[in-house]
């Protein structure tokens, strides 16, 4: 509730829109399969991958534009093979999603970020990096801010990556489809860790990963709404306004332009709009996007 005082305060004199929630897992999520291999420690939730079963959970909400966050602490030790995923997502073919997908490794050897963006469902925009702190030591923030202008993903606030709005480029942008939120671990030793060399060890399972902070402060749109209201229900308009369509947040701030060409600098491994292996023709939005 504080955020939505804040600036309502700052915006005195328009009605100022959004659902603040800082909350308990079961006030927001619930797990969708597996559900012995949930654990509930406090307000901490530890999600469990062995020999038998991974495990997920969703929201029981969707949204349309807002910020969702969660506190994440990855597979500690050995966590080859194995892939953690927070990601945003509708439903159907032709579906958009937002994903955070942390792929595991050998012990001591560097977890790696991957994040992909989907729209109208074609995916194939996958970037990597390594993180400027061990993620398994401590829960760390990751999140995504989605309105109508950009979509960032944050790592404790610190933009990694910016998805930009480039209708005006004849460039399709996720902005009518409300989307669930997810996360799960599971099994990917095909090709998660070095390409897919470095197999899962049984030996070290259960392999757990703990999450706790969950926040989603959005524009809900309950499965009663139809598809075509929830564009104009989400919509800031002259008489309400939500507050990611502030001007402010229609681009990266200076510092967090900075910020993000710091991590791309310091900490990107691969991104696709750079590999003309898998794409001789540079994709359009490489070519308009700054980032
Ligand atoms: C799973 O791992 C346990 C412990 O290592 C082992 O006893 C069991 O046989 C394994 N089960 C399967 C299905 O591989
Ligand atoms: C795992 O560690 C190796 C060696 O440091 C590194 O090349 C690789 O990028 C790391 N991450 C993954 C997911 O393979």
């Amino acid at each position: 509730m504080a955020k939505a005082s804040v600036l309502l305060g700052f915006f005195v004199g328009l009605v100022m829109v959004g659902l603040v929630t800082a909350a308990r897992f079961d006030d927001l999520y619930q797990p969708s399969w597996a559900f012995d291999h949930f654990a509930y420690e406090g307000e901490t939730l530890h999600l469990k991958l062995d020999n038998y079963s991974g495990a997920g959970f969703g929201s029981k909400s969707k949204y349309l534009f807002g910020k969702v966050s969660m506190q994440i602490k990855l597979v500690e030790g050995d966590s080859a093979g194995t892939v953690t995923a927070f990601y945003m997502s509708s439903d159907g073919p032709y579906h958009n999603e937002f994903d955070f997908e942390f792929l595991g490794n050998t012990t001591g050897e560097p977890y790696l970020i991957q994040t992909n963006v989907y729209v109208n469902g074609v995916g194939n925009r996958e970037q990597r990096l390594d993180l400027w702190f061990d993620p398994t030591k401590d829960f760390h923030t990751y999140s995504v801010l989605w309105n109508q202008r950009q979509v960032v993903f944050l790592v404790d606030e610190t933009p990694i990556r910016v998805h930009t709005n480039l209708e005006h480029k004849g460039i399709p942008f996720p902005k009518n489809q409300a989307m669930g939120v997810y996360s799960s671990i599971w099994n990917a030793d095909d090709w998660a860790t070095q390409g897919g060399r470095v197999k899962t060890d049984w030996s070290h399972a259960p392999f757990i990963a703990s999450y706790r902070g969950f926040e989603i402060d959005g524009c809900e749109c309950p499965v009663s709404v139809a598809a075509a209201d929830i564009a104009k229900k989400c919509s800031s308009s002259a008489e309400k306004r939500f507050w990611w369509d502030e001007p402010t947040l229609s681009e990266l701030n200076v510092h967090q332009s900075h910020q993000l060409m710091w991590v791309r600098a310091n900490h990107l491994i691969y991104d696709y709009c750079t590999d003309t292996a898998r794409f001789p023709v540079t994709p359009t939005e490489c070519v308009h996007h700054r980032h």
